[in-house]
């Protein structure tokens, strides 16, 4: 099938165009670059270097393309870019998605993935949340996360779009940008392989769900699949595992498996304990998802195993140094 992604050579995107490549799909990549990387792709994988705001670049694209299918990754992805610039935040998240829908019903895409976030749109909970869970969005960037599945509803319903909005939890795993606000674990995993001291903002009791991106990338691959019928023309599915993991624990995992690393290559100095500074403004107490639908939906469950997924993150991470 022909499936074109849209920021496909970003993190999370380049990890589905694997997938899709591993299961004999065609992908075709638009992506500006603002954070993705040329080398995150297999050289066969055609790049357009455009810009989903870019209207006449766009429809050229899908015009020569002509996807069966399209999976939506590109976004302006900082929460606090967006509570900074929220007309920044809706150019991209809502008017560069509408631009992406339209073309795909123009072109006769037949169905259509989002990239949704589960954190950003259930709040603060303790318990795993699960879709009924009421969407209390507490930034521009939960807001136009949340308008975006309603847009696919609308096309579902009047475009004959298929529309599956995976609301992901805390994605981690290789390519992830270690320099951005967000991705503890890209963070940690370079800091620590260097043997610096990371910082954990507050008491280290901060709750998260954290999903490997490769089965972030399968989920995606199986909501593109055209033989999964879907019950209703829009569904909006939880991508995450349920598991609560505090920050303290993920960085204690986080060291032994980076000090073992080390050893392995002869760097005998012990990876630090980490500092706990003040905490951070804006960040969530505590995030989690059930993933309970997925599986009936889609016959998606995560699969990776945190410590298995952040031995092998730790390992990529160490690799490229
Ligand atoms: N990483 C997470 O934990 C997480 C959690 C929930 C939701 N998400 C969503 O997943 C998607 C992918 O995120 P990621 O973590 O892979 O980030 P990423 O920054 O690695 O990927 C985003 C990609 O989109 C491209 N892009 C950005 N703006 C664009 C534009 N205007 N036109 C064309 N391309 C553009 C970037 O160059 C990049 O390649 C985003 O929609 C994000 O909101 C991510």
């Amino acid at each position: 099938m022909r499936i074109l992604v849209t920021g496909g050579a970003g993190f999370i995107g380049s990890h589905i165009v694997d997938a899709l490549l591993a299961r004999g799909d065609e992908p075709f990549v638009v992506d500006n670059l603002s954070s993705g990387r040329r080398e995150n792709l297999p050289p066969q994988v055609p790049l357009f270097e455009a810009d989903i705001c870019d209207a006449a670049a766009l429809e050229r694209i899908f015009t020569e393309v002509r996807p069966q299918a399209v999976c939506h990754q590109a976004a302006q992805m900082s929460v606090s870019r967006s509570m900074r610039e929220p007309v920044y935040d809706a150019e991209v998240n809502i008017i560069g998605l509408l631009r992406v829908l339209e073309n795909a019903a123009r072109v006769g895409a037949r169905r259509v993935t989002f990239a949704s976030s589960g954190g950003a749109l259930y709040g603060d909970v303790y318990e795993p949340a699960d879709e009924n869970h009421a969407c209390d969005p507490f930034s521009p960037y939960g807001l136009s996360k949340w308008v975006g599945e309603q847009y696919l509803r609308f096309y579902a319903r009047e475009r004959q779009i298929e529309a599956v909005a995976l609301r992901y939890s805390n994605v981690y795993g290789p390519r992830q940008n270690p320099h951005g606000e967000a991705g503890v674990v890209a963070i940690f995993s370079t800091k620590m392989l260097a043997a610096e001291q990371v910082t954990i903002f507050g008491d280290g009791g901060i709750v998260r769900d954290y999903v490997a991106v490769g089965d972030v990338a399968r989920a995606n691959a199986a909501a593109l699949d055209p033989a999964q019928k879907l019950a209703h023309g829009f569904v909006a599915l939880n991508i995450g595992t349920g598991v609560a993991t505090t920050v303290s624990e993920l960085a204690s995992t986080m060291r032994q498996l980076a000090g073992a690393f080390r050893q392995q290559r002869g760097q005998l100095e012990p990876v630090p304990e980490p500092f706990y500074g003040p905490p951070r403004a804006g960040d969530l107490r505590s995030s989690l998802i059930a993933p309970g639908q997925a599986a009936a939906t889609l016959g998606w469950r995560p699969l990776i195993s945190l410590k298995d997924g952040l031995r092998d993150t730790i390992a990529q991470f160490g690799s490229a140094r």
